[in-house]
């Protein structure tokens, strides 16, 4: 059986390669905020239950006039969805049988979902994984052909960011080239309001993409949004299932945007760990990306096959790479967890790495 496409769910990787899972696992696989979900949520969790019992509202509300006023734009420019996950389903149905730009190592879905909807792929490879260098002469000669670009920014599973004047530069030229461009902003939560290009969405050729899962650390509840020009709002709507999402989560996700202690919380955690363990792997000789994320990415000083079913063995699961085109199975990701989890990933490296 060959190992899961996606990293969280660590039994199907332990099942996957006939290893039995020890009783204790932490799991540094997915990159959810481990300082959350917000209390907030648990304080009103009870209030919540009535809304079992009604149809939530088409277009989402309450959340989506909530995130209308967090990022100061009109409600008609937001498309609330079933988690970040949904966007990219009806993105490539909106691009079916048309061409896309990916540039490698990147979020294996726009890969998976556009292919399932017969869209051309141009895959292009960042020249620099460790920096995230991007290709730029290739992607606009590319730009004049393709019908969209789609950018993680910042950069599953490297976590490298482009410059502010980098992705400037390529909405300028999407203009130009009549190339949509899709920026996938799930991880910008951790970086910035001001890194997200959301307030550049009156370009008709800007699509912003935004997930509550990873911040709020609420994966399960799924809950995300799609920023654009109204026109393609409406074109995603019209392909949306009706009642797509759960008046739970738009009402957990109304609450949680009060939050800006929590967030900023969670920023510093995520910049001091990443700092820490970036620090920590290149005293051992690894190459480690330059995340702005609060995940990194890294690559053993040697090839080691047993590498990744040690650490299982362990209980610590990694997020393996070998379904990443452009990475050659042995860089490994690790999403900041608690201080006391990373505390443990680091014993557990140390003795891996005095006895290799
Ligand atoms: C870069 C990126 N975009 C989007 C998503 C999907 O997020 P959601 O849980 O909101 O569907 C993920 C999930 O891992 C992701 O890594």
């Amino acid at each position: 059986m060959s190992l899961p496409n996606h990293g969280a769910n660590p039994q199907h990787v332990y099942n996957s390669l006939g290893i039995t899972p020890p009783c204790r696992i932490i799991d540094f696989s997915e990159n959810v905020n481990p300082l959350g979900p917000p209390d907030s949520i648990q304080s009103a969790w009870n209030n919540f239950q009535k809304f079992m019992k009604v149809y939530p509202d088409p277009v989402g509300e309450p959340f989506r006039t909530k995130i209308a006023q967090y990022h100061n734009i009109s409600p008609d420019s937001i498309f609330v969805s079933n988690g970040a996950s949904e966007v990219f389903s009806l993105l490539a149905e909106k691009y079916m049988g048309k061409q896309a730009i990916l540039i490698h190592p990147t979020f294996s879905e726009y890969g998976a979902t556009l292919k399932a909807r017969h869209v051309e792929i141009v895959n292009l490879k960042m020249p620099n994984i460790v920096t995230g260098e991007l290709p730029i002469a290739d992607m606009k000669e590319h730009m004049h052909h393709a019908d969209v670009l789609y950018l993680c920014t910042p950069n599953n599973p490297t976590g490298t960011l482009p410059k502010r004047s980098v992705i400037r530069e390529l909405i300028q030229y999407a203009k130009i080239s009549n190339c949509d461009i899709v920026l996938d902003e799930a991880f910008i939560d951790f970086i910035s309001e001001e890194a997200s290009f959301i307030s550049d969405i009156d370009s008709a050729h800007v699509i912003i993409v935004r997930s509550m899962t990873k911040m709020y650390a609420m994966p399960g509840l799924r809950l995300g949004y799609m920023a654009a020009a109204p026109h393609i709002v409406e074109e995603i709507q019209r392909l949306a299932p009706h009642w797509n999402v759960n008046r739970l989560a738009a009402e957990v996700g109304s609450l949680v945007l009060n939050d800006e202690t929590f967030r900023k919380k969670a920023i510093q955690h995520s910049l001091k760990t990443c700092k820490d363990m970036t620090a920590f792997l290149k005293a051992q000789g690894c190459e480690v990306t330059q995340s702005q994320a609060n995940f990194l990415l890294f690559k053993l000083p040697q090839l080691n096959k047993g590498f990744f079913p040690y650490f299982l063995r362990k209980g610590i699961v990694l997020r393996h790479t070998e379904n990443f085109r452009e990475l050659d199975g042995q860089w490994f990701r690790i999403g900041m967890k608690s201080e006391a989890q990373m505390e443990i990933l680091k014993r557990e490296l140390t003795a891996w790495f005095e006895a290799h």
